[in-house]
């Protein structure tokens, strides 16, 4: 069954801004590309990089390891070496506060 857990105030991620939490075991990134917040899995899907120290752009965010680049949309890695998605999150803004079901 799945929840919806308080992420972060959207005031603390500007655009272009990236953020990453835990909750319970889950690893989550939160990603402000233009305004649009996605949610999507904080660890590569290739090894283990924390995504939110990576690179955000139009097209999604590049891994700091070896730079795949992930669309934020589907979760797909658009270039090598990642071949996996991440998954991605569903989100809500309720009271400037994002909201990430999990
Ligand atoms: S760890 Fe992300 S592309 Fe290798």
């Amino acid at each position: 069954m799945s929840e919806w857990i308080k992420a972060c105030n959207s005031k603390q991620l500007p655009e272009g801004d990236l953020f990453g939490f835990t909750y319970d075991e889950k690893k989550i990134l939160i990603a402000n590309i233009k305004g649009k917040i996605h949610a999507t899995d904080l660890i590569c899907t290739h090894a283990d990089a924390d995504l939110s120290t990576g690179f955000l752009s139009d097209e999604g965010v590049r891994c700091p390891l070896h730079l795949s680049v992930f669309n934020l949309d589907n979760g797909c890695p658009q270039n090598l070496p990642a071949e996996t998605p991440l998954t991605v999150y569903n989100v809500k803004i309720d009271a400037d506060e994002i909201y990430v079901e999990v």
